[in-house]
C-alpha cells in the first residue's frame, strides 16, 4: 500500500493509478458482509446497481454472488478498472467503466439505476474540505457535482447507500435535506437512516432515498 505524503493526494487520479499498479486488493472501511443485511433487504434481484469508486474492492462481485446480475462499477482510475476487468474476466455480466463520479449525467441516462453504492469514494472527494465547520469551495463544488449526478441517474424512490467513517454530525450537512442553515443538500435525495457499524474503528452506513 502506498501511503500518500499529503491527505489531498487521495483526490488525485495519479495517486490512485500508482497505487493500483501495486495493489491487487484492498477493502476500505470494512467488508460488504458488515452491512449487507441492510442493503440487501432493500435491493430486488432485478435492480440496476451502480457502484461508485470501486477501486480493488470485492463489493461488486459479492453483490453478483448474492444474485444481483445488473451491476456497473466505475472508477476514475483506468488502472483500477483494467485490474477489475482482468480479475473478473470469467463474469462478463459484471461491467467496469472508467468514469469520474463528478460526471455521471454525461455518461449515464437519467433514472437508469435503482441503487447507487458508495463505500469511501465521497471521502476521497472531500479530502480538501479543510475545516469541516466551513468546507472549502472546491470540496463543496465537487460534492454538488457528485450528489446532483446521483440524483439524476437514480430513478424516483431509488436508493443511495453511502458508507463512510464520518460521524453523522459532520456528514448530515451534506446528506440531510436542508439540515443546516447553509442548505448543503438541496437535492431530492433524503436521508432515511444511519447505522453505526462497529467494525475496526467503527464506521457508518447512511441510507438515502430519492423522493418522487
Ligand atoms: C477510499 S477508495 C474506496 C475504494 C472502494 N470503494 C472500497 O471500498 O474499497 C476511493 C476510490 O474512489 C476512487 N475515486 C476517487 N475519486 C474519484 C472520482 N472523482 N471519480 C471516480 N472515482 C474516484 C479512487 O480511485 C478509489 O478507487
Amino acid at each position: 500500500m502506498t501511503i500518500p505524503g499529503r491527505v489531498t493526494e487521495y483526490k488525485s487520479k495519479e495517486y490512485w493509478n500508482n497505487r493500483f499498479h501495486n495493489e491487487d486488493s484492498y477493502e476500505w472501511l470494512g467488508s460488504f458482509d458488515s452491512f449487507a443485511t441492510e442493503i440487501c433487504s432493500l435491493l430486488q434481484p432485478n435492480f440496476s446497481i451502480l457502484v461508485l469508486g470501486c477501486g480493488s474492492s470485492s463489493l461488486s462481485f459479492e453483490l453478483y454472488e448474492r444474485g444481483y446480475q445488473h451491476v456497473i462499477s466505475i472508477d476514475f482510475s483506468d488502472v483500477a478498472i483494467e485490474n477489475m476487468k482482468r480479475r473478473y474476466a470469467a463474469f462478463p455480466e459484471l461491467t467496469w467503466e472508467v468514469v469520474d463520479v463528478r460526471h455521471l449525467p454525461s455518461v449515464f441516462e437519467d433514472h437508469l439505476f435503482d441503487a447507487v453504492i458508495d463505500k469511501g469514494t465521497f471521502e476521497s472527494l472531500i479530502v480538501d474540505e479543510g475545516d469541516p465547520w466551513c468546507p472549502s469551495e472546491t470540496a463543496k463544488e465537487d460534492v454538488h457535482l457528485m450528489l446532483s449526478g446521483i440524483e439524476r441517474v437514480l430513478r424516483p424512490q431509488g436508493f443511495y447507500f453511502h458508507v463512510s467513517f464520518m460521524q453523522p454530525f459532520f456528514r448530515a450537512r451534506y446528506l440531510r435535506r436542508f439540515s443546516s442553515e447553509e442548505k448543503e443538500n438541496p437535492y431530492s435525495l433524503d436521508l432515511v437512516s444511519v447505522r453505526n457499524i462497529p467494525v475496526g474503528l467503527g464506521y457508518y452506513l447512511y441510507i438515502m432515498s430519492k423522493m418522487v
